[in-house]
């Protein structure tokens, strides 16, 4: 089935068209701009949407080489989100859908994200131990099936993308910040500063990053009140990324022991980090567990996930049943599925 997906609830606008589980074209294209306010704009964010989505969609079927009359199916991300800019992505796939009379199928952000680990990594079995890892969600996901997860843990504050962000705003660093800590740290020496690992023996699977976040500020106030000097800054990015992946690892991997999963999968824009990829993998191989990682371009914002998940419900409950236009898009993060709740 040729599906067209949408992606637009933060600040990457992408237009992807999936068929057969396969990507024929996944374009995205980010909002830079927002920068020089140091965070998202949503009203800045919406507008941008409003201008980038016709032209990346007309650019997604020159690279798929298909044609609008080719598209069986339309999926769009309509929660959670900013809510301008999930109006943007959901008004123009309904509109489409009314030209060229198809079904549209709406999807949860998060869920696209649990599922993009699958994308080109077919051996990954169910059930599966997700560790989704954003600039606005971190959640532990037991993944029963393609339409059955429950959550495992959920950050008490921050969000771990959250967290590289900030610490990298206070060193100085341009936002996003994960990638800038990322590459300065592959430069220096993640034992040389020793933040803490909250919550890393707390027996439960939540997470908390605001603590770290509090300490990187004091030690930074009180060492370097006059600004870090660069030649210490790749030592103090390479010790706050080894706490933060310390506290992600460990409690992945002892969620999947816990709940007797073969693999683990890590997803959302952090999944991007070089040392959590590697650390994971490694760790996880001691005892037999297999990770995967989305591709690059599947662990940002992107709407090959949107349509990839699509693409499942569809083959499940069968396109007659997402006719209807009447649906509405959310800001809500992740409702708790958590078992008992
Ligand atoms: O999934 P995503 O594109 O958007 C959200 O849904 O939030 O994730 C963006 C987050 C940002 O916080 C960014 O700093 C982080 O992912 N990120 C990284 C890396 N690449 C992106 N964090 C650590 N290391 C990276 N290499
Ligand atoms: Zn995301």
């Amino acid at each position: 089935m040729k599906i067209l997906a949408f992606e637009s609830s933060c600040d990457e606008t992408s237009v992807s068209i999936v068929e057969n589980g396969q990507i024929r074209s996944n374009i995205i294209s980010s909002q830079y701009f927002h920068k020089k306010y140091g965070g998202v704009v949503p009203e800045l964010a919406s507008r941008a949407h409003l201008e980038a989505i016709c032209e990346l969609t007309t650019i997604a079927f020159e690279q798929a080489k298909l044609l609008p009359t080719d598209i069986e199916a339309i999926a769009v991300t309509t929660e959670p989100g900013l809510i301008g800019s999930l109006i943007v992505g959901s008004n123009f796939a309904k509109g489409l859908s009314v030209k060229y009379n198809l079904p549209i199928v709406p999807i949860n952000h998060i869920e696209g994200h649990i599922y993009s680990g699958l994308i080109s990594n077919s051996g990954c079995g169910f059930p599966f131990i997700n560790l989704l890892v954003s600039g606005g969600h971190t959640a532990i996901f037991l993944v029963h099936s393609f339409n059955d997860y429950e959550i495992v843990g959920l950050t008490r504050d921050d969000a771990a993308g959250e967290a590289f962000d900030k610490i990298a705003k206070l060193l100085g660093l341009a936002y996003p910040g994960g990638p800038e800590i990322d590459k300065l740290a592959q430069l220096g020496n993640s034992k040389r500063f020793d933040f803490p690992r909250s919550m890393i023996n707390s027996g439960d699977y939540d997470f908390s990053f605001s603590g770290l976040k509090t300490s990187v500020k004091n030690f930074v106030y009180k060492n370097y009140p006059g600004g870090v000097p660069s030649e210490v800054l790749p030592d103090i990015a390479a010790s706050v990324q080894a706490a933060i992946v310390d506290v992600l690892v460990a409690k992945t991997i002892r969620a999947a022991e816990e709940h007797r999963a073969r693999n683990i999968v890590i997803s959302g824009g952090v999944s991007a980090n070089s040392w959590l990829r590697e650390k994971m993998k490694t760790k996880a191989a001691e005892i037999g567990i297999s990770t995967y990682a989305p591709e690059m371009g599947y662990c940002m914002d992107n709407a090959a996930m949107i349509g990839f998940i699509a693409e499942k419900k569809l083959l499940e409950k069968g396109r007659e049943s997402f006719f209807r236009l009447d649906f509405r898009v959310s800001a809500n993060a992740l409702r708790s599925r958590k078992k008992n709740e």
